[in-house]
């Protein structure tokens, strides 16, 4: 695959995301040897800059971002021969003339049709634009080399991307759309279904018989900063749990695929989440807590409340946390609930998963026994850990929950590629197992939609959490039994 060629495209490429993320994937990528040995990366902005600003820009987000730390200069030198701003709007006829033209010159210039990957880094009303003019072109009309590779939000709501998986496939084929979700890129993601499949002694126990319940937590320190426009249309259902937290679900819930490859692996994705029973008006009102932050204290540092955060109304009722109970309706999942919450501002930053199994049917001890745990925990720690009862050293027999640990970073000298790395690697191979498919994006927002649409009709229910706590309290009123809490890796 290094040699085979590749133009990539990136519309919106002076815009957050590319600074942060795609240039500092692309550039580890190259410095790591895994780009193509002749590529080249077009960054559009409908902007002019001053010669030698975009590189300078890029640098920076490069030294901010990059896990490789600082550029080294020369490195910088020669990747940056591959890098070009391109200046052009997006919604004109020249820019995709120009576009076309040095693509075709470098087919010409490097003897083969190169693989083109288009990376939509903009605001989802360019989408529309962006892809018709590209079909109009011809610019993507290889299939088989030609990738669109979509940024979320993808929609708004169901019908916002059914809208728009029906442009998209009326222009190109299914198969060359890549919808992202980078959590499927980060290691310990990719890794829950090698742990899952390739370990004969988890499966037997992956089921309603061994497992209590499970939790599915993305907690975030971080307040929305300077992205209030978008996240006020936007809120914690639409912007973590549609895509993310319901992908995380997806994985750890599915059954085995048939193989590893793409359509095996998202063919068993959507099929569980098809069985999420849907919610309504009731289950929205006893399983589902809304909240917004106020003001608080995080990391030290004084927070303000969402209504006072820049671009946000001060009306707001966008919520910024959400958790809620679900049930899965099929054969292995009947009667085990699925906790999921994810919101900002909170007294911690953790992304994990909390599989906890049953209780021991019969009690010889007389110690009180905590169920095991299993804790996959994906950042900010890389982490395995299953919770077990043990004997304490001594004369008597006394249990204490002990841990069998596994650690990425004690097991594996070597740092862990970015989640963007991968995917954008993936794309270039064409390799769309960690892409979105089409229905896939459908199902997952029909099963927030009757949350969406209950919300709508009344926001009284939304509930305040102090920023730099752990959420709101009645999200601890989800748990029926009164006992079980939200559950999370212990501290070190
Ligand atoms: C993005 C959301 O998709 O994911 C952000 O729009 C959120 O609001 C981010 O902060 C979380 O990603 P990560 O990789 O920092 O956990």
């Amino acid at each position: 695959l290094k040699n085979t060629p590749a133009n990539i495209v990136i519309f919106g490429g002076f815009g957050d995301l590319a600074w942060r993320k795609l240039i500092p994937a692309f550039y580890n990528l190259f410095i790591h040897d895994y780009m193509p040995k002749q590529f080249a990366i077009y960054a559009v902005h409908y902007q002019g800059l001053p010669e030698g600003a975009y590189e300078k820009h890029m640098l920076e987000g490069v030294n901010l971002f990059s896990r490789s730390g600082k550029a080294k200069k020369e490195e910088w030198k020669r990747f940056t021969d591959h890098l070009y701003f391109f200046q052009g709007d997006f919604t004109i006829e020249d820019t995709y003339t120009r576009l076309k033209e040095k693509l075709e010159a470098n087919d010409a210039e490097w003897k083969t049709r190169a693989t083109r990957l288009f990376y939509y880094s903009v605001a989802p009303n360019f989408i529309e634009t962006i892809s018709s003019f590209i079909s109009q072109f011809n610019i993507a009309d290889n299939r088989q080399k030609d990738r669109l590779v979509i940024e979320k939000p993808f929609g708004t709501d169901l019908a916002s991307a059914r809208a728009l998986n029906e442009l998209l496939n009326k222009l190109f084929y299914e198969d060359q759309i890549y919808r992202i979700d980078h959590y499927l890129g980060k290691e310990v993601v990719q890794n829950i279904v090698a742990f899952r499949f390739a370990n004969h002694i988890f499966e037997p126990l992956w089921n309603n018989k061994y497992i209590e319940q499970i939790q599915i937590s993305v907690t975030e320190t971080v307040s929305v900063g300077t992205r209030g426009s978008y996240y006020d249309k936007s809120g914690a259902l639409r912007d973590m749990v549609q895509n993310h937290m319901l992908q995380l679900l997806s994985l750890v819930a599915m059954d085995c695929p048939g193989n590893y490859d793409a359509e095996s692996i998202r063919h068993q994705k959507v099929k569980v989440l098809k069985k999420v029973r849907p919610f309504n008006s009731a289950s929205v009102a006893q399983h589902v807590v809304r909240a917004q932050y106020t003001k608080g204290v995080v990391n030290g540092k004084p927070q303000v409340g969402y209504k006072e955060e820049n671009n946000v109304s001060r009306k707001s009722t966008t919520e910024t946390y959400v958790s809620l109970k679900l049930y899965i309706d099929n054969t292995r999942w009947k009667g085990v609930p699925f906790y999921l919450r994810t919101g900002k501002c909170m007294d911690k930053q953790a992304s994990e998963i909390v599989v906890q199994f049953k209780d021991t049917p019969y009690k010889i001890f007389k110690d009180d026994v905590v169920p095991n745990r299993l804790i996959i925990s994906i950042q900010p720690r890389q982490r395995i850990s299953l919770l077990f009862e043990g004997k304490v050293p001594g004369l008597e027999m006394k249990l204490m929950p002990l841990e069998m640990d596994f650690s990425y970073k004690r097991s594996f000298t070597d740092e862990a590629p970015e989640a963007y790395e991968t995917l954008l690697l993936d794309a270039l191979h064409g390799d769309a197992t960690q892409f979105i498919r089409a229905d896939q994006v459908e199902t997952a927002w029909a099963i927030v939609m009757p949350i969406l649409d209950n919300w709508v009709k009344d926001s009284s229910d939304m509930k305040k959490y102090k920023a730099g706590s752990s959420g709101p309290v009645e999200a601890e009123n989800l748990f029926s039994d009164g006992k079980v809490k939200w559950l999370s890796l212990p501290e070190e």
